[in-house]
């Protein structure tokens, strides 16, 4: 339906007749002379409907609507000197028809689509119109191309792309599973699948060394900004590998992401940070590390303390520590309740922070007269305290205290829009992860990956002494601005040791045969050596894109409810259709006009 798309036309093509299709951007009338910018996905060209050189296509011109769908046919000519515009490929050119079709008319439409729309329910609404809009288009684009890049990459690598099955079991990867009821087995579901993880470890087991996958995978958990009900992995397994093989291939795919998407060379070699530094120079596992404001330790500052509260914690197991906040002591009121809101979410005993600042010349705290000279000298060169600047303390033991600071680093951050204007993309691996953490809910052991990750060969004393907290894994995050990209680890590969594994997990023998007997019977057939890693595909569109939401690099997302409200999914089924798979519905909107006699589930 066309010689060029709207991005194609240069100086070049000047006395060529064309034909061009796509959407009415703009439609602007000059004393009778009528301009349209046509736009396709490429871009836009300008058309100049003038009745002197083209009255009928010209006539027809006058009806015209914003996107509405023509076809245009003329030729190309060089733009009025002056009226060129450097900010568009086609921009010192224009097209002048002698024909023009109006393929589709276009109503109304909901919201402009070269204005910014705060609204998202409309977005989400209307989301084939919010796709049509430059931002977007650029973003699904860029999705797509760095999504083949990394197929190019590992294609090259030796790697075999595989898919596996959606209708699965569930397999643990910390989030609640979505269900299907199964109507050729009554009583019985499918859980689609959190991630691919036991089938490409059952790959490994089947010999063939190198898999990678697209993966949709799906969790039912708290959405957020970086949460999707539904998302997709690069998802990757390799065979007679280590850590270090799956490292340097990783830095080797998201450099290969990062070129292909914005063209910029991320290199590779990524700093390494074991979890215990990330957690106690930045409290958390996922540092954003483009600023400083690190947690100090205030043990030497305050190791003959009177004060009361310090001293209890530093004789106990607790810790003292503290960040200062360069420049923010002008903290106002409502900043200050945010960031104990936040603190007392991450665990903060009392309703405030304590707190120090330097204004004027003064140091004002509620703490500060509980300090000696010498501890107040000692904590302002500690913290490299100025004038302008704001310390926080946290006193506890040392993960809330992590915790708490970190929560707080990275709200004051955004408070103070410390990366607003930073272009740096700053990698990191977080390794030597725990391998079990107290659950707190049951009080007993949960993995901290999945149960299928490999302990560190050096703490199995400790994990047969049931010295849990104490033993670390072979698993590894990469970490991007803050953003975790992905993770994974070198996987068990032995039957005893996953055994023991899900033991300790909780898992008695009979529920291992039930939930995971083809994984050790897996394992009783010569499994090898394996490991790999899954990383976010959607996050690290969303930094390319630069972005704030995966919502903005997903076609058809879902919102905070996990609703789509274009096509009002999840939506409500009939009796019938419940009935063929054998579930009974007793949940009744209150709200909900009553069912028809018969309508009951
Ligand atoms: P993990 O659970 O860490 O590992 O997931 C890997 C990566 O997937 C992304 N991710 C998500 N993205 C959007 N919405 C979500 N709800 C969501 N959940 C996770 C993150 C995360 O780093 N099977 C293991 C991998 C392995 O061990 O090989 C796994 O799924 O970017």
């Amino acid at each position: 339906m066309r010689t060029h798309h709207c991005n194609e036309l240069r100086e070049s093509h000047i006395g060529q007749t064309v034909t061009l299709i796509g959407w009415v951007n703009t439609v602007r009338d000059q004393g009778g002379v009528i301009f349209v910018d046509l736009r396709d996905r490429e871009g836009v060209t300008q058309i100049v409907f003038r009745s002197e050189e083209n009255s009928d296509a010209a006539k027809a011109s006058h009806k015209l609507r914003d996107e509405d769908v023509i076809q245009v046919t003329g030729q190309v000519v060089k733009r009025l000197e002056g009226s060129e515009n450097t900010k568009i490929g086609t921009g010192s050119i224009e097209v002048v028809p002698s024909e023009l079709t109006i393929v589709n008319k276009a109503d109304v439409l909901p919201f402009q689509l070269d204005k910014e729309l705060s609204n998202e329910d409309i977005r989400m609404k209307y989301r084939y119109l919010d796709l049509r809009r430059p931002r977007m288009n650029r973003n699904i684009r860029l999705r797509s191309v760095i999504t083949s890049a990394a197929r190019r990459y590992l294609d090259e690598a030796g790697f075999y792309e595989i898919e596996t099955p959606i209708l699965s079991n569930p397999t643990p990867e910390g989030a609640r599973d979505f269900l299907v009821p199964s109507r050729l087995n009554p009583g019985r579901f499918y859980a689609l699948p959190q991630a691919p993880q036991q089938y490409k470890q059952l790959m490994m087991v089947a010999g063939l060394e190198k898999y990678y996958q697209i993966a949709r995978c799906f969790r039912d958990e708290d959405l957020r900004a970086d949460r999707q009900p539904e998302f997709t992995q690069i998802d990757i397994e390799a065979s007679f590998i280590g850590q270090n093989d799956i490292i340097n291939l990783v830095e080797g795919l998201l450099r290969s992401m990062f070129q292909a998407g914005l063209g910029i060379d991320v290199g590779t070699g990524f700093p390494r940070m074991t979890y215990r530094e990330a957690m106690d120079i930045y409290g958390s596992d996922k540092p954003d590390t483009r600023y400083g404001m690190k947690i100090t330790d205030l043990r030497t500052v305050f190791a003959n303390t009177e004060f009361k509260l310090f001293r209890g914690m530093l004789d106990g197991t607790g810790v003292v520590r503290a960040i200062n906040a360069k420049g923010f002591a002008g903290i106002t009121t409502g900043q200050m309740n945010r960031l104990n809101e936040i603190a007392i979410q991450a665990g903060l005993p009392v309703k405030t922070l304590a707190f120090v600042k330097c204004e004027n010349g003064e140091y004002k705290s509620p703490l500060w007269k509980f300090f000696t000279d010498a501890e107040k000298e000692a904590l302002i060169a500690c913290l490299h305290i100025e004038e302008g600047d704001i310390v926080f303390f946290g006193a506890g033991e040392v993960d809330t205290v992590s915790t708490i600071l970190g929560r707080v680093r990275t709200e004051i951050a955004a408070m103070m829009e410390l990366t607003k204007d930073s272009t740096a993309f700053n990698f990191l691996w977080v390794v030597d992860f725990p391998l079990l953490a107290r659950d707190e809910e049951t009080g007993g052991w949960g993995a901290v990956h999945h149960p299928f990750t490999r302990p560190n060969s050096e703490d199995l004393p400790q994990l047969e002494a049931g010295d849990y907290a104490n033993v670390r894994a072979v698993a590894y995050d990469v970490v991007l601005n803050g953003y975790e990209l992905g993770g994974g680890s070198i996987r068990i590969h032995e039957k005893d040791l996953q055994a023991k594994m899900f033991e300790v997990l909780g898992v008695g023998p009979e529920e291992q045969a039930i939930k995971f007997g083809h994984i050790l019977d897996a394992f009783r057939f010569g499994a090898p050596p394996h490991g790999g890693l899954a990383l976010g595909l959607d996050r690290i569109a969303m930094l390319v894109a630069g972005e704030d939401s995966i919502r903005e690099v997903i076609a058809f997302p879902k919102n905070n409810k996990g609703a789509d409200l274009m096509s009002h999914s999840p939506c409500q089924v009939d009796f019938k259709q419940l009935r063929e798979v054998y579930v009974q519905s007793t949940w009744k909107d209150p709200k909900a006009t009553p069912a028809s006699p018969g309508q009951e589930g």
